[in-house]
């Protein structure tokens, strides 16, 4: 289909100058029962200030890359670079959002949101004026007091996203940060996100096995397979925002994006 770019999960994904690279990734699960092949020779690269979703089924190893990209993973073959340095670990340049939000139920919003600025050593008055911008990105002012239990799904992952940009890291990673709430909630998140991408320009990582929010949300799709998990093709999702469903466009590259996982 003309406009539809696209090309192979091979090494033709890699700009090696990019921001984020995954060259070559492999990572292997061991045990003395089975042996699981997650990620096998998986290569893309993510611009500066690109969103970029990962979509597949279940099991193809997007928690697996996400971990590895985030340093969480050891990968048993290749690496993963940011602006050229390999990742070795966990580190503030990347800010991390998961679907099961990770709050600490016994902090407030506020202290949740100043928990990655409290490990930095960031003091008052620099934190509080710090947490006080974060919640207003995420329109979350009034519920600084609040406990997590007090809160629905979707605040509840805008603090996440909030906790997450708080250090100001320059890549934000999702793990499939919109599976637990409805789906109202969950488009009203898309366009809180998209926004806050256009105001921060960060770097943004996102998971999902969702399709429809793979092209309502990025600049690239990356496809993936399983057994073993790898790169099957990335789409370039070429519509510009704000981006509506019912665009006979955005139907296509949908289809497009399901065929290719086989559903
Ligand atoms: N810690 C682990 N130990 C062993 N196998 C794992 C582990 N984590 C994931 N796997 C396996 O690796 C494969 C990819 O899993 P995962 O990365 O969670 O996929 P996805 O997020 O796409 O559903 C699956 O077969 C899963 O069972
Ligand atoms: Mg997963």
């Amino acid at each position: 289909m003309a406009g539809l770019s696209d090309s192979p999960g091979d090494g033709s994904n890699l700009d090696r100058n990019s921001k984020v690279v995954v060259d070559g990734v492999s990572k292997v699960y061991e045990s003395e029962r089975q042996r699981v092949e997650a990620l096998s020779d998986v290569n893309f690269s993510v611009s500066d200030g690109e969103f970029v979703c990962l979509v597949g089924p279940s099991g193809c190893g997007k928690t697996t890359l996400f971990r590895t990209i985030a340093g969480l993973e050891v990968p048993t073959g290749g690496e993963i670079r940011l602006d050229g340095e390999p990742v070795t670990g966990p580190g503030t340049d990347r800010g991390m959002v998961f679907q099961e939000y990770g709050l600490f139920p016994w902090r407030t919003v506020r202290d949740n949101v100043a928990f990655g600025l409290e490990e930095q050593g960031v003091k008052e008055p620099e934190r509080s004026r710090r947490v006080g911008e974060m919640l207003d990105l995420v329109g979350l002012g009034e519920f600084a007091d609040a406990y997590p239990k007090e809160l629905s799904g979707g605040m509840k992952q805008r603090v996440g996203i909030a906790r997450a940009l708080a250090v100001d890291p320059e890549i934000l990673l999702a793990d499939e940060p919109f599976g637990s709430v409805d789906a109202q909630t969950r488009d009203m998140l898309h366009e809180e996100l998209l926004r806050i991408w256009a105001e921060t320009g960060k770097t943004v990582l996102f998971v999902t096995h969702d399709v429809e929010e793979a092209v309502k949300l990025s600049d690239r799709v990356v496809v993936m397979a399983a057994d073993p998990g790898r790169v099957r093709e990335v789409v370039t999702v070429d519509i510009d925002r704000p981006r509506d469903r019912t665009d006979p466009a955005f139907g296509e590259y949908v289809d497009r994006v399901r065929s290719l996982i086989g559903e």
